[in-house]
């Protein structure tokens, strides 16, 4: 029996002595000795009274049977706090019978606590690991961050993110040693903070869709949906993430952003009356009159509640995108340029930000913005900025002096989709984690001066198409932030200097796994593909098994069939593969057979309309998209004629814009006709799109809409992509 239970132990210690692959990486690591460190139930976890709330997360995850706040022990874990340590440095010293962890704050213990995590099995994360676990050798890891700022930006006003979704989101951000997060709490598709002294702020405009005034979710139609934070909520997310090291910077996007606020209060617009018409993640006209007083007044009850609630000395009040139009036409706003010797519209935007910034200083609060704030040239030099736009902006903001965040979207928007062929937005990149990790501050330009002024980085996640894009795939936001975030991470804390092959090595030699036990769904890199000499050949680096099905259809799974060597074939344009690992999985890759198209003459026509400006020439030379004059009604019909009779594998017709179910035809059915005059049913359109297989001697193809959208001004019709 004892010798049964010492084989078994030491099985499990072997499995467990592997040293680590940390993310994101330590500034040094020193061995002690090659003795090792067992960590035993019977191990006496020793800490600072002010460190009780990380004692607690400590036992959590690490079943230790004692704790103390001053007995001594020979065999202790101890977590104390050094006052000759930066902020959120900390000392990790492992030895036999003995861990410390000494941090220059609360924040540094908790760093050093998330690296001796990743020194442990990564069955840690699952909070339910069984002790003993060895150690392997003694070791010092000494440890400071590169940056103070180390974020992920949420939106959860576009798509209602509730209170267990962002807690889960704080403890992945944890684990990575990121300690902020922006949340983006209000914009023109949602308002998602109680605002106590105006309730009607969440109970209208907390929701989109059905009998809201805020248009519905794009995919979710006339449903109503939505949800808000009310503020013992966000009391408790606060609470939540302080002892993960998080601070939560809220925002209000200001004075831009704002048409569910406008659909509240019409009145603090200039004289213009918000769209109904669902956007893009926006109505760019809806910003506040700067002229209106009672603005400034509606404004300090938002602000006050606001300020009161969160602890981040900085309240981020938005700056982005606003639409001058507005205020140029506003007789009130235009007075206001002329009495002050305003030459530029964006001064209006200064002086906005301004009253918002004196209701702040006034609670004891500074503003953070988007960098387009900073155009009116008097935005006070201590107000943060979110440099977005792209690595110019940043440049700009840091050479004037601003203490800025760095987060260009082409490298850090992680809304982009992650490959030529993957889920989510392209018009800043497409962004792999290979591309954000390669983000280099001296190749882009900033000198030691304006390096002085990067506050740090981060990675923001805006939600218009996460539910609407792929309802199937409730873990579409892991699948966009991992192992994304762990770039940033790395940047973030250890700073650049490195390949790509060595956060690659270690995301595949340990954290895809560690991934796995915190139940993120990652995306891993899609397979290699090559078609030579009749032989189908798919290979990945990862160790990760891809799957592939061969019917040019039907979507690959973890159910499908294995690939364990090449494949002799003719035919490489049917097949696609997919590969998995752990809870990871790659996207839906194939071949470039697999893409092409075939361009047979056409005439499009429809009962809906032509814009000049996107004529239907576009599709009829397959050259993108065009677009109607109006959206559509039920019977409203899109018809594509063939000059020839198409025969083909796949046609796949698709409206509205790539990656966003907006301004389609929501439903309908595609009928196919052989004569043009006889019409049989052969599809049905959803979330507007559909595909239809194996056509033959096919002269018409149409159309006929059951939906009407009365949410968007047109239809997109993109070029039907045909496959022979
Ligand atoms: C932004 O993407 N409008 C900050
Ligand atoms: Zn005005």
């Amino acid at each position: 029996m004892r010798i049964k239970t010492l084989l078994l132990l030491s099985l499990f210690t072997l499995q467990c002595s592997i040293i680590s692959a940390t993310i994101p990486t330590p500034k040094s690591r020193t061995t002690i000795s090659n003795q090792e460190c067992t960590i035993t139930s019977d191990m006496l976890l020793t800490y600072e009274s002010s460190l009780e709330p990380l004692k607690d997360y400590i036992l959590e995850y690490l079943p230790l049977g004692n704790s103390s706040t001053n007995s001594s022990s020979n065999n202790s874990f101890t977590i104390g706090c050094d006052s000759t340590l930066a902020l959120e440095a900390y000392r990790l010293t492992v030895k036999p019978n003995h861990i410390e962890i000494m941090g220059g704050s609360y924040g540094g213990v908790f760093n050093g606590v998330q690296t001796l995590f990743q020194q442990l099995p990564p069955e840690i994360y699952t909070k339910q690991i069984s002790l003993p676990i060895t150690i392997e050798e003694s070791f010092t890891i000494e440890d400071i961050p590169r940056f103070d700022y180390r974020g992920m930006m949420l939106d959860v006003a576009r798509t209602w993110i509730g209170v267990d979704g962002v807690k889960r989101k704080i403890d992945l951000l944890s684990y990575h040693k990121l300690n902020k997060l922006h949340l983006h709490l209000t914009d023109d598709e949602g308002w998602r903070i109680e605002i106590q002294s105006h309730p009607e702020l969440t109970s209208i405009a907390g929701f989109r869709g059905g009998d809201s005034p805020v248009q519905a979710e794009y995919g979710k139609w006339d449903q109503k949906y939505g949800g808000f934070f009310t503020q013992e909520q966000l009391k408790d997310i606060i609470a939540y993430a302080a002892i993960r090291n998080i601070e939560i910077i809220p925002e209000i996007d200001l004075p831009g952003h704002s048409r569910t606020v406008a659909k509240v209060y019409p009145e603090i617009l200039c004289n213009y009356k918000s769209s109904n018409t669902a956007s893009n993640g926006c109505d760019l006209r809806s910003a506040w009159c700067v002229a209106k007083e009672s603005n400034y007044t509606l404004l300090e009850d938002i602000l006050r509640e606001v300020c009161q609630l969160f602890p981040s000395k900085h309240i981020h009040i938005g700056g982005d995108e606003v639409n001058l139009s507005q205020w140029k036409k506003c007789p009130d706003c235009t007075k206001i340029m002329k009495d002050r010797a305003m030459t530029d519209p964006h001064q209006l935007e200064d002086l906005f930000i301004a009253r918002a910034t004196d209701i702040l200083k006034s609670y004891g609060k500074m503003p953070a913005v988007w960098d387009e704030a900073i155009n009116g040239g008097g935005l006070n030099t201590k107000t943060h900025v979110y440099g977005w736009q792209n690595v110019k902006a940043c440049l700009k903001a840091t050479e004037r002096g601003y203490p800025t965040v760095v987060m260009p979207a082409n490298y850090f928007y992680i809304d982009m989709r992650q490959g030529k062929h993957d889920v989510g937005h392209n018009w800043a990149a497409t962004i792999d984690t290979k591309r954000s990790y390669s983000f280099d501050f001296v190749k882009e330009g900033f000198t030691p001066a304006q390096m002085e002024n990067v506050i740090g980085l981060e990675m923001p996640f805006w939600s218009e198409t996460y539910t609407s894009k792929d309802t199937d795939r409730p873990d579409y936001l892991d699948y966009m932030c991992f192992p994304r975030l762990c770039a940033l991470a790395e940047l973030a804390w250890s700073g650049k200097g490195r390949e790509w092959d060595f956060l690659n090595s270690k995301l595949i030699e340990r954290h895809y796994d560690r991934m796995s036990q915190m139940d993120v769904t990652f995306r891993l890199s899609e397979p290699k593909i090559d078609y030579t000499d009749g032989i189908l050949k798919v290979s990945v680096d990862d160790g990760s098994q891809i799957y592939y099905t061969n019917d040019g259809r039907t979507k690959p799974t973890a159910g499908s069939t294995p690939y364990t060597g090449a494949i002799k074939t003719t035919t490489p344009q049917l097949y696609q593969f997919r590969n998995y690992y752990g809870t990871g999985e790659g996207p839906i890759s194939a071949h470039s057979s697999f893409y092409k198209i075939i361009t047979p003459a056409l005439k499009f026509t429809t009962t809906m309309g032509e814009s000049t400006k996107t004529p239907y020439s576009n599709i009829e030379k397959y050259r993108t998209f065009a677009r109607t004059l109006r959206a559509c009604r039920k019977g409203d019909v899109a018809t594509y004629t063939f000059t020839n009779p198409l025969s083909c594998r796949e046609i796949y017709l698709q409206t509205g814009y790539s990656q966003l179910a907006k301004s389609i035809i929501a439903t309908g059915d595609v009928e196919i006709s052989r004569d043009g005059i006889n019409f049989e049913k052969a599809g049905e359109i959803e979330q507007g799109s559909a595909t239809l297989y194996d056509l033959k001697g096919i002269k018409t193809i149409r159309i006929v809409s059951t939906y009407n959208d009365y949410s968007t001004n047109f239809v997109v019709i993109h070029m039907p992509r045909i496959k022979r």
